[in-house]
């Protein structure tokens, strides 16, 4: 909507009305609206020089997004970006000090190199020998890559401005500082400045540009998160149990869908896509053992298997250990009580620790019988009966509620050779998976040694 021309300006952050009101609708701020009167068209402004005019770009003229992506040719990374890097973005990779991230962006370099991109990276954090030694250990040390050893942000985006970069990295974001702001890099007001110079940089020079940044466990306040609301697409890359599997996850993805993940291994020559996830999250399941069942989540765009798995030993404490890794703690706590109240499984008197496997967090509700049913089993240290799978919401009034593409999940199942799956009622069947439907706790506990 064009600002009109004459009116209210607010002095604190610039919001304009036609009328006068005495506080500021935007920023609440009191008798800070002052009155303004703009010449428009022809004439000069009145009072100030004519300001310069912006530049313009009709709609049918802008390139369509489909032929600019550029492919990083790494199959689980153009899955999360939503099919590969978007010129002029600015991508945030973060995780944890040594989960992989500076393994991922430069095999991703290298890759892109192969593309005949021209690929600038900024290592603040590390020598150009460091870099080196870890490319010979991927097998890309001929890589075509420029390296800018550099922590001024400003030296190092001129640098990637000369060389013409199609793509810039910055290892890491903590690594470098902006010159005249007198506080420490990695603190809140560098980051901030930061970012917005790279934004700026990678909108203006459509250079698609990827910042790592740590986080640490503590979830630190100065830390990249800051950025998130500046930055086009945000990668987590997560591993909770610390086995060699490697989840990145898109927080916040401007040009694909959110909470679409990629799973990779980290080997010895670095990450490899793994192209059946479920059955790496499956690798280890036990099905022998109690407390370990086995569920299958969306994930993004596709369904994935994955265990999960339970212990609980009796304690002298008064209040019991809750440990859990991988789902929320307030929904360990939920369903144990769902368990002692609607199943007749109490664990008051036990400790109890939950986790699932590979290191993927369960935020997907269709879960929760499985870790209800691992609960169960590891409660009474009887094991789940074999082959069989576990689908359902679970209701604090003991009820199994459906779960969302019930057909995609049996389907990876099945696929997966689990034979036999306890749903809620309703369900369609999916060849080869037997269903057992149920309608509440008490139902799918006599039906698992039924
Ligand atoms: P790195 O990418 O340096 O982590 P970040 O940048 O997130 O801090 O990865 C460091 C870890 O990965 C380190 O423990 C060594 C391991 N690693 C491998 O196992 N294989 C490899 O090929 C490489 C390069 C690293
Ligand atoms: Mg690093």
């Amino acid at each position: 909507m064009p600002r009109p021309a004459r009116g209210y300006r607010c002095s604190a952050c610039g919001w304009t009305s036609p009328a006068y009101a005495g506080r500021c609708p935007q920023c609440q701020a009191w008798n800070t609206l002052e009155q303004y009167a703009e010449s428009r068209g022809t004439g000069p402004a009145r009072g100030n020089a004519a300001p310069i005019a912006a530049r313009t770009v009709r709609l049918t003229e802008v390139p369509d997004e489909a032929g600019v992506r550029l492919s990083t040719r790494i199959e689980e990374l153009d899955r999360v970006l939503g099919g590969g890097l978007v010129p002029g973005s600015l991508i945030l990779v973060g995780g944890d000090p040594g989960i992989g991230k500076s393994t991922l962006v430069l095999q991703a370099a290298a890759r892109l190199a192969g593309e005949g991109k021209q690929v600038a990276y900024v290592c603040g954090e590390e020598s150009p020998r460091q870099v080196r030694m870890r490319a010979t250990r991927l097998g890309i040390a001929e890589a075509q890559i420029t390296l800018i050893p550099e922590t001024s942000l400003d030296a190092a985006l001129a640098a990637a401005d000369g060389m013409g970069a199609d793509v810039l990295i910055i290892d890491s974001i903590q690594s470098v500082y902006v010159e005249g702001l007198e506080t420490r890099s990695g603190g809140p007001a560098q980051l901030s400045e930061a970012g917005a110079r790279l934004v700026a940089f990678a909108k203006g020079n459509e250079i698609a540009t990827i910042v790592t940044g740590h986080v640490t466990k503590g979830g630190e306040i100065a830390g990249p998160r800051l950025l998130e609301h500046l930055v086009d697409a945000v990668l987590y890359f997560e591993n909770a149990e610390g086995g060699s599997l490697r989840v990145l996850r898109a927080v916040k993805n401007r040009f694909g869908a959110t909470d679409e993940v990629g799973v990779f291994e980290m080997t010895s020559e670095g990450l490899q896509s793994v192209e059946n996830p479920s059955s790496a999250l499956l690798e280890s399941h036990d099905a022998g053992a109690s407390g370990c069942a086995v569920t299958a989540v969306i994930e993004g765009s596709r369904p994935l298997a994955l265990e999960v798995q339970a212990l609980a030993v009796p304690t002298n404490l008064a209040s019991p250990r809750r440990i859990a890794s991988g789902l929320e703690t307030s929904r360990l706590h939920l369903l144990l009580a769902v368990l002692a109240r609607r199943g007749g499984v109490n664990t008051g008197g036990m400790d109890v620790v939950a986790s699932v496997s590979g290191g993927m967090r369960l935020r997907d509700p269709g879960a929760d019988l499985a870790v209800l049913a691992a609960l169960a089993s590891a409660a009474t240290d009887q094991p789940l009966p074999r082959g069989t799978a576990f689908l359902g919401e679970v209701a604090l009034s003991g009820a199994i509620r459906p779960v969302q593409q019930a057909q995609r999940r049996l389907g990876e199942l099945g696929r997966m050779g689990f034979t036999r799956c306890v749903a809620p009622e309703g369900t369609q069947p999916v060849e080869g998976v037997r269903l057992e439907t149920v309608r509440s706790v008490r139902d799918a506990l006599t039906r698992l040694h039924g």
